[in-house]
């Protein structure tokens, strides 16, 4: 070996770790369509835009559309398939009911262009992406390729987390599909844009920790009225209100300063303040602290990446679909 050879093998060695160091799964590549449906992406983007012009809220259900259709059965647009005990019949699913026809307009628009190219999953994971980028957080490139499966059951989405996990149930929940504690801070940290129902946090206002009257000590003083009147105690749960207090149209660090400022609004949002080892991630990406470099909008999209890999279909796997809710 001559003397520059060792350091080439070297680089080449550090240069194939880094795909996985980022869980790059096999058969996805940057650009998959760029050959056979070159407009992919601008199709899609562009959808995306028509939809969010009239109406913004689709946005943080895209995001959160791709991470439901991730973490059940994988990144293959299982949620997506009408009819009985579907998926997207689901409870945790049935406020994504505005996400669905941005996906079926993008998949029509794509058919027209390219018939039977582009499959559901990858317009998901694309949207996603076009998303955030409308609610001003950073782009990421979406590695494409993947197909979409054939399997669709409401009972599988008992694996998506509950806001009422504590923080080991979620981290177990996020490592089970090869997702560290840093991926949870940063993937939950999309609760920066969008809205949830009163249901799933006036336990915190009215009943915390089962005793009846009482409120999370942990919310803010001047804060907990506020909330209350949002969601009376008599209300039937269905109000809504912005994760993100104060800057819930925008991508930004602002949910991550609302949890050290008891501004958190559902019970897993708390417990990552709570909990030492997901507060040192929030911490880092306020600037403090030992994670003090960390950069949210970068990490993001490393991390929506990652979670873009799980459970791929790839190959001759799998099927690309004519229409985005069925099966074809
Ligand atoms: C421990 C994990 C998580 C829990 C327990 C959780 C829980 C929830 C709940 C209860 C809602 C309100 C649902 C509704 O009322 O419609 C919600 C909304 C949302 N979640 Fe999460 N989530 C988690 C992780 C994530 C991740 C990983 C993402 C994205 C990468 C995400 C993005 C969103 C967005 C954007 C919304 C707002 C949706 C809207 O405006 O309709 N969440 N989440």
């Amino acid at each position: 070996m001559g003397c520059l050879e060792p350091v080439l093998f070297l680089a080449f060695m550090l240069a194939t770790a880094a795909s996985p160091a980022l869980g790059q799964a096999d058969g996805l590549s940057v650009g998959f369509y760029s050959t056979n449906c070159s407009m992919a992406e601008e199709i899609v983007t562009q959808t995306v835009r028509d939809h969010f012009k009239k109406n913004s809220a689709i946005a943080p259900k895209l995001l959160r559309l791709h991470f439901h259709d991730c973490f059940v059965q994988g990144c293959e647009g299982s949620i997506l398939i009408d009819g009985n005990d579907t998926e997207k019949t689901a409870i945790p699913n049935l406020s994504l009911e505005l996400a669905f026809p941005v996906i079926d307009d993008a998949k029509a628009r794509l058919e027209a262009e390219c018939p039977g190219v582009v499959s559901c999953a990858d317009i998901v994971a694309l949207a996603a992406r076009d998303a955030v980028v409308l609610t001003k957080g950073l782009s990421w490139t979406v590695w494409t390729g993947r197909r979409d499966g054939n399997v669709s059951s409401a009972f599988d989405t008992f694996v998506l987390p509950s806001p009422f996990d504590s923080i080991d149930t979620q981290k177990q929940t996020f490592s089970d599909l090869g997702l560290d504690t840093k991926d949870l801070v940063t993937l939950v940290g999309g609760h920066t844009i969008g809205t949830t129902a009163c249901q799933f946090f006036s336990d915190r206002l009215y009943d915390f920790n089962n005793t009846n009257g009482t409120s999370d000590p942990a919310i803010n003083s001047h804060f907990l009225p506020k909330l209350e009147k949002l969601c009376p105690q008599n209300g039937d749960g269905t109000n809504r209100v912005v994760l993100d207090w104060g800057s819930g149209n925008r991508f930004d660090l602002s949910y991550f300063f609302n949890l050290g400022k008891g501004q958190a609004i559902l019970d897993s949002d708390e417990a990552l303040w709570a909990d030492n080892s997901t507060r040192e991630v929030v911490e880092g990406y306020l600037g403090n602290g030992g994670l003090s470099g960390l950069i949210f909008d970068i990490e993001f999209g490393n991390s929506m990446v990652k979670m873009g890999n799980i459970g791929v279909l790839t190959g001759n796997n799998g099927d690309i679909r004519k229409v985005c809710s069925s099966f074809n």
